[in-house]
């Protein structure tokens, strides 16, 4: 640790300034970055699965054509942020392979089945809302490359988030048995989305030190509590019902009221024993494998290219 150094990377955060990948930082903040950039761009990655799941599936050309085009954007998602978590010196082998053995986490809301066209539509509207309430504050992330990376990504999130709306409204105007698909998957979906947004404050491991150092712009509460206001008014719109009898409006604080999260489920998800966590990482430990010819390829082309230079 070096107190001018430190002096000079303090006086950057507390003006609301960016640390950029070559200037002096503290490792904790370093580490903390890996830790939340690379758990970032692995939901992304993993978050093609449940969605991926439908493209195969979907009920029109129009909507196979958005769906193909949402997981790809995922997947540019996720090589934006692993390639600004390598800017931190840290490399995309040994980022992968910590998700591939369990040792680096990813967002919880991936582990549940896509089990009806609808969960789509749900997913789009409601986790894809939650990634955008999320998302928006950390383009002001004092670290430049993620704060650049995520300017990219919110302009896509908006996209997503229209398209699962749009899809659910649709279905909403057809059929009984269409609107009944559209609240079971509501049922399903609302409480893992609000987990998203990470453990109450009080409870929160990081949060403190994450807004000291300008990563945490909001707080996990109020950025589940500005979602859980924007979204009810959404769903009275679109006709569902919310599957918490809590929820109801409270003029004296001027947001809605909502009930106690389930944290045995959030945690039992988070710790690798939700429905989809085998399923997931095995699809994800499969393609790396069955991948490996193509970055061999690449490598060896690049030898050779590299080689012809030389001569
Ligand atoms: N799923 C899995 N783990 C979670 C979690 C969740 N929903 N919420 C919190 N955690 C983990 C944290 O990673 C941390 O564990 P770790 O120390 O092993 O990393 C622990 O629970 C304590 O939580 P904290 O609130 O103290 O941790 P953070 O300060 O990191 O806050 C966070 C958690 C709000 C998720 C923060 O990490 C963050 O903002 N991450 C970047 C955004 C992100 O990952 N968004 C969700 C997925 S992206 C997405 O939805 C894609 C979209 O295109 C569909």
């Amino acid at each position: 640790e070096n107190p001018a150094y430190q002096a000079e990377f303090d006086a950057k955060i507390d003006a609301g300034g960016y640390i950029e990948a070559k200037d002096w930082m503290p490792e904790a903040y370093r580490k903390t970055l890996v830790r939340q950039i690379s758990q970032h761009a692995h939901s992304e990655i993993v978050g093609m699965l449940p969605e991926g799941n439908w493209i195969t599936r979907a009920p029109t050309l129009k909507r196979k054509a958005i769906l193909l085009a949402k997981v790809q954007d995922e997947g540019g998602h996720g090589l934006y942020l692993y390639a600004a978590a390598e800017t931190l010196g840290v490399s995309r082998d040994e980022l992968l392979d910590a998700l591939h053995t369990g040792k680096a986490k990813y967002s919880s809301i991936f582990n549940y089945p896509t089990l009806t066209w609808a969960d789509i539509g749900v997913i789009g509207w409601l986790v894809d809302g939650a990634a955008i309430m999320n998302q928006i504050p950390l383009c002001k992330c004092s670290y430049g490359p993620y704060a650049r990376a995520m300017v990219r990504i919110c302009k896509e999130e908006s996209f997503h988030q229209r398209q699962g709306y749009d899809l659910l409204l649709t279905m909403m105007k057809g059929t009984d048995e269409q609107r009944e698909m559209v609240q079971d998957a509501v049922n399903r979906w609302w409480w893992p989305s609000i987990m998203m947004f990470g453990p109450h404050d009080k409870d929160s491991v990081h949060s403190g030190q994450s807004a000291r150092w300008g990563i945490k712009r909001i707080s996990n509460d109020d950025l589940r509590q500005k979602f859980v206001d924007a979204t009810v008014k959404q769903a009275e719109v679109l006709g569902v019902t919310m599957p918490d009898p809590a929820l109801q409006w409270n003029a004296e604080r001027g947001h809605y009221d909502y009930g106690a999260i389930d944290w045995d489920e959030f945690w039992n998800v988070v710790n690798g024993h939700g429905q989809g966590n085998v399923d997931r990482l095995a699809a994800r430990v499969k393609a790396w494998e069955d991948g490996a010819w193509v970055r061999d390829a690449a490598l060896e082309h690049e030898r050779k290219r590299a080689a012809r230079e030389d001569q």
